[in-house]
């Protein structure tokens, strides 16, 4: 694999824990205001990004790379209203496809299509990512003000399940 290609992916894989980490800290929020709906959207989210970690090491695996694990930031965002988490994470998730898009282009310009067709997956689920963080921003801009209907976005959000990425390897 090429060099480049090979280290962007090293460092994805602490991206999507740090991701993680960043997501267990908004379910952690959403606790202590007592919105459990609001804190389960997050610990599911949290456990979707240790998936993406998953398979860009087991796919750096598969194809004979050394995965080197690096320190975990501390997530350090303050939130105050309840709107805060929801604009980071939308940010968060915009940051992330930049993320995936530069290793992308990096893995086109080494010809790496193996790469390329393993982030397509990753692509897909950007857009995926980005279309439910604006919905919560917009969600939340709508009922938001109102209690009875918070109280009601708080358990739709409840009934959010886990489960596995459709992408197996
Ligand atoms: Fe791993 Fe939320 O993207």
């Amino acid at each position: 694999m090429d060099k480049k290609v090979a280290e962007l992916l090293n460092d994805q894989v602490n991206k999507e824990l740090y991701s993680a980490y960043l997501y267990l800290d908004m379910a952690n929020f959403y606790a202590n205001q007592g919105l459990d709906g609001f804190a389960n959207w997050y610990e599911i989210q949290a456990k979707e990004e240790q998936d993406h970690a998953m398979l860009i090491y087991k796919y750096l695996h598969n194809n004979d790379q050394t995965v080197t694990l690096g320190a975990i930031a501390k997530p350090d965002k303050e939130y105050k209203e309840l709107m805060d988490p929801l604009k980071a994470a939308h940010a968060h998730e915009q940051y992330v496809t930049g993320l995936i898009n530069a290793i992308y282009d990096a893995a086109l310009e080494a010809k790496d299509h193996r790469t390329v067709q393993f982030l397509d997956w990753f692509v897909k689920e950007q857009g995926e990512e980005e279309v439910n963080s604006s919905g919560m921003v917009r969600k939340m801009e709508l009922f938001g003000g109102d209690a009875k209907a918070l109280y009601m976005l708080n358990s739709e959000l409840a009934g959010r399940t886990y489960s596995a990425p459709s992408l197996k390897l």
